[in-house]
């Protein structure tokens, strides 16, 4: 891939180019926004890397829509500005300690308002009365669409009386959003397909095409409709901040989103960000996020801005549920049951909110009927459920280098020990000889062995006893036993009962390393679930680890990286989890563990250059131990340790507050 970066630079900006040009000019895009926004990021990528392969007609050189022929441009009263998206929380956190570290004393207070999805425009009113309406264009000038703009219903052309009575007076800007409702779009589409015509592609396109046409007939059939978020005023100090701007926009007779609120914490922000994360869906209009701006506009006005972004406000962006991937290989998983399922390996996405890795193809029939191939560039979604899927392969960017996976002679390559089956019907291959009860026994009697969980009674008789009389139909039944059903059993007594019973109930609190080691996951013995646990610490994490941050850990190969990664991706795993955890097992994540470690209660300091290790890979493992890890010298410091190359201030403060100065060696030897 590396070494293709130019070539794939060049397809990306040539066909994101055709998708822009059936977007904007044919109104007939191909692909969804999400497979283009996807697509242009990794091209964002590849320029951000390699600026100098840049292109002049890249498309993220393209600053809004070109302005076309027909209106007349008119230059903006001051520059209508796009926002920078973030995201995810953290860092809507990281927006607001930026604009902390400009000016410390900026209290948080917000105003945040639901992104509607449709295309910019601002009215200019004079003396409180319509004049003139025009484009965001390339920020500076736009395109003057008044009488377009004229035939939107919910436009009021004259302000209504009000308590702000200077704004009768002057020069007034309104900016907000031309959207199309969902319903009236559907409505349109509904009657275009009834006339066998082709159905409009969404609600924004057909706004921005409705405002673009020369013909202010066609846009007075069109149900379009704006809703206000700004209100300008050459006097600046007649609108203190974005709360009072909105009750403005009310009172003079303007539609805004009633959802809009003022929030004074950013704690309050995520608040907000969660609430309409499925809300939003139910809203009349389409919208893909959240603005979120400081709302004394002073300060706002005072932050400035970055390029074409004002310091002061974010976009807020729910994850996509859609991205695209380069598959880079397709690995086989064999399940619990004996089943075998081929997984997608790619780069990491992200998509809804995760960073995913691998998706699922099922079996070898989903590969056929997709066409995949390793080196496809695919689409992944989430439908729902945790694991991602692919829904199609993009064909237009193969180049001939894609191999084909053959499923059955894979599966004798990587298992060439095992014997696989597919039974008569079936699309599935299984593990020859292990119907399914033989495989839960070994299961089961696996995870409560010695080297398991250690479940006293969860012996082989017992196990099959359990599984035979269908008491134990799934290994997270056994933890849902009754002792009044074992005792129907002929092995069971009173005694033998509630001793299997109190056991079982004694496993429900494992350390993760342990808990790991007994799933019986394919190259996930002791040893390297104890890496497993000191690296993730709990079991969330390592759900959610990515193939390189697997494969980087000391001690793990590709062999395990591909079977945990396999594992976690099989939907009936990640249901047995949810199964224990409802069943009342609580695994012990790594630190809990070790709260109790070598170091533990120990305040520890570090200087020198460290020989085989980073500064930060110590901490952790001093953490890991118990300790606490301090980056500059106290009173109660325990030790200070040194490397190479050691600063004398250092030393001069330990002996000053006689601190134990220990070498790195000597230190890893007793501690770590
Ligand atoms: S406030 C400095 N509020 O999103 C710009 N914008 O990426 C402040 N948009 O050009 C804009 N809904 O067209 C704001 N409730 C809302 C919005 C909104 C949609 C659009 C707007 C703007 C773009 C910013």
């Amino acid at each position: 891939m590396t070494e293709n970066y130019k070539d794939r630079y060049k397809y990306l900006v040539q066909i994101l180019n055709q998708y822009s040009f059936e977007y904007h000019t044919l109104d007939k895009p191909s692909v969804s926004d999400a497979i283009y926004d996807s697509l242009f990021s990794e091209l964002k990528k590849i320029e951000e890397k390699n600026p100098e392969i840049i292109s002049p007609n890249s498309p993220s050189r393209r600053v809004g829509n070109a302005i076309s022929g027909g209106f007349n441009k008119v230059a903006h009263s001051s520059r209508m500005l796009s926002l920078n998206d973030v995201f995810n929380y953290s860092e809507v956190t990281q927006w607001f300690e930026r604009i902390l570290k400009i000016n410390k004393s900026i209290e948080p207070v917000f105003f945040a308002d639901i992104k509607m999805d449709g295309l910019a425009c601002s009215l200019i009113y004079q003396d409180g009365e319509f004049q003139q309406a025009v484009t965001r264009g390339d920020s500076f000038i736009g395109e003057d669409v008044t009488s377009n703009v004229r035939t939107i219903k919910n436009i009021p052309f004259f302000f209504n009386d009000n308590e702000y009575s200077f704004l009768k007076s002057g020069r007034t800007e309104i900016r907000g959003e031309i959207v199309i409702l969902k319903k009236d779009f559907e409505k349109i589409n509904d009657s275009r397909l009834l006339q066998g015509e082709t159905p409009f592609a969404n609600p924004r396109n057909l706004a921005a095409g409705t405002i673009r046409q020369l013909d202010p007939k066609i846009a007075s059939k069109r149900p379009l409709r704006f809703i206000a978020y700004d209100i300008l005023r050459e006097n600046k100090d007649e609108i203190r901040t974005n709360e009072v701007a909105y009750n403005m926009l009310t009172s003079i007779g303007f539609e805004r989103n009633r959802q809009a609120s003022k929030i004074s914490s950013v704690k309050e922000v995520v608040d907000f960000i969660e609430y309409w994360s499925e809300r939003r869906k139910e809203l009349d209009f389409n919208t893909d996020g959240l603005v979120v701006k400081i709302n004394d506009r002073n300060i706002f006005d005072n932050l400035g801005i970055v390029g074409k972004q004002p310091r002061g406000a974010i976009a807020f962006k729910y994850a996509p549920e859609e991205a695209t991937a380069v598959v880079e290989d397709i690995i086989i998983s064999i399940g619990r049951t004996g089943a075998t399922t081929p997984v997608a390996v790619f780069e990491p996405v992200q998509l809804a909110g995760t960073t995913v890795k691998h998706a699922s193809l099922h079996n070898s029939d989903e590969i056929d009927r997709l066409d995949v191939r390793i080196g496809d560039t695919v689409v992944v979604y989430k439908a729902g459920d945790i694991i991602p899927k692919i829904s199609k392969v993009l064909f237009e960017f193969r180049n001939g280098k894609e191999k084909k996976f053959n499923f059955e002679e894979e599966l004798k390559n990587k298992f060439p020990n095992e014997e696989f089956y597919r039974p008569k019907g079936e699309v599935v291959y299984r593990l020859k000889n292990s119907d399914s009860s033989i495989l839960l026994k070994k299961n089961i009697i696996f995870y409560a062995s010695k080297s398991g969980l250690d479940i006293e009674g969860l012996g082989e008789k017992n196990v099959n006893a359990l599984v035979d009389s269908g008491l134990v139909k799934e290994l997270s039944d056994i933890y849902d036993l009754k002792k009044e059903e074992i005792l129907k059993l002929e092995r069971f007594g009173e005694i033998s009962a509630n001793n299997l019973i109190n056991a079982i109930e004694k496993s429900k609190n494992p350390t993760l390393e342990r808990f790991l080691a007994s799933l019986g996951v394919r190259y996930i013995g002791n040893e390297t679930a104890k890496l497993f646990a000191k690296e993730f610490e709990t079991i969330e994490k390592i759900k959610k680890a990515s193939y390189d941050e697997i494969i980087n850990i000391k001690g793990i190969g590709e062999k395990a990286t591909e079977s945990i990664l396999a594992w976690f991706s099989e939907q009936e795993n990640i249901e047995l989890l949810e199964k224990l955890e409802q069943l009342g097992v609580v695994v012990k994540s790594f630190s809990q563990e070790n709260k109790q470690g070598s170091l533990a209660g120990k305040k520890i300091v570090i200087t020198g250059t460290l020989k085989d290790i980073s500064r930060e890979e110590f901490a952790k493992q001093i953490v890991e131990n118990g300790g606490e890890f301090q980056k500059t010298i106290t009173k109660d410091t325990d030790y200070l340790v040194i490397g190479a190359k050691v600063g004398s201030s250092k030393l001069a403060k330990a002996q000053k507050y006689s601190v134990a100065i220990i070498d790195e060696d000597k230190f890893r030897a007793n501690f770590l």
